[in-house]
């Protein structure tokens, strides 16, 4: 079956489509037996691919969730296209409404049976899940990983530990991905949040604008030259392409306690709090 990764936000426009393309753009080549993951554009809000790139109506989302509501769930892989840096895609309409449906079908058993494959199945699903809301719970739950991107001011911050997303229930690891400035330092964040990973991802205009050229052309992501942001997430590309064949189900358990509840701290507070 393939590897699941969600990619999620709490609240805001965080970086949630950034950090899950740029993961493609770096995920490891020797991943996967050489198979290139697929970013699947999974936002109940609507989409924006499928505009910023001037692609044509289908295949998209609708299309994949159109498969999970057959007897035989249909294949993920006809809906998949090719965005000009070079990753793999689903993209979504730009539409609420039949995107939030779509979604909504995703997370029943047929929609994981069409994301995950069949047994035989190989890749990687980096499931561009937006803002997490109930809908997107049962993916939560049948992700090998969680990816949450936050910003890094005590306001967001504030956000991801008030959420009560209840780590323990996730099948596997969860990392906080803190996009752009962040005055705290990643074990003051991990300690209060109770959450064993969190990587601070560069605020990378370069990068960004390289992934949005509406014209085909080759990302450089290896190297001294490689925009900042590419350079850190092929590092959690790595992480997270590694886990897998490591940890059995229930260790992956041990590894998370709630984010929901701060560490033991001043009085229990958070140090972003406490400033
Ligand atoms: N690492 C980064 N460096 C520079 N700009 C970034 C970075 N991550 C995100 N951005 C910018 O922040 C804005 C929001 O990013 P993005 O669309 O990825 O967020 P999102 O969480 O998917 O939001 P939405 O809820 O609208 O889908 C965009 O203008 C994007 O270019
Ligand atoms: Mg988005």
């Amino acid at each position: 079956m393939r590897r699941l990764v969600v990619v999620g936000s709490i609240t805001g426009a965080p970086g949630v489509t950034t950090t899950a393309l740029a993961l493609a753009a770096t995920w490891p080549a020797e991943a996967d037996g050489g198979g290139r993951p697929v970013v699947v554009e999974a936002d109940g809000s609507g989409g924006d691919l499928m505009m910023r790139f001037g692609l044509p109506a289908a295949p998209s989302l609708l299309d994949v969730a159109a498969a999970a509501g057959k007897p035989q769930p249909g294949s993920l892989l006809g809906a998949v296209g090719e965005l000009p840096f070079g990753v793999r895609a689903v993209v979504a309409v730009p539409g609420r409404r039949p995107c939030t449906e779509a979604v909504r079908l995703l997370a029943t058993e047929g929609g994981r049976r069409v994301l995950l494959g069949a047994e035989g199945d190989r890749g990687t699903v980096l499931l561009d899940a937006g803002r997490l809301g109930d809908d997107v719970e049962p993916l939560l739950r049948a992700a090998d990983q969680v990816v949450l991107v936050t910003r890094g001011g005590a306001d967001s911050l504030t956000h991801v530990s008030t959420y009560g997303l209840d780590a323990e229930a996730l099948a596997g690891p969860l990392t906080l991905a803190i996009v752009g400035p962040c005055p705290y330092r990643e074990d003051e964040i991990t300690a209060s949040l109770g959450i064993d990973r969190a990587m601070f991802l560069p605020w990378d205009a370069k990068a960004v604008a390289a992934m949005h050229r509406p014209r085909r052309s080759a990302l450089r992501t290896t190297g001294t030259r490689a925009p900042r942001l590419l350079t850190a997430t092929r590092t959690l590309a790595r992480q997270l392409a590694e886990h897998r064949d490591g940890a059995t189900e229930s260790q992956a358990g041990e590894n998370n306690r709630q984010v929901s509840v701060p560490a033991a701290g001043d009085g229990g507070r958070p140090s972003w709090a406490r400033r």
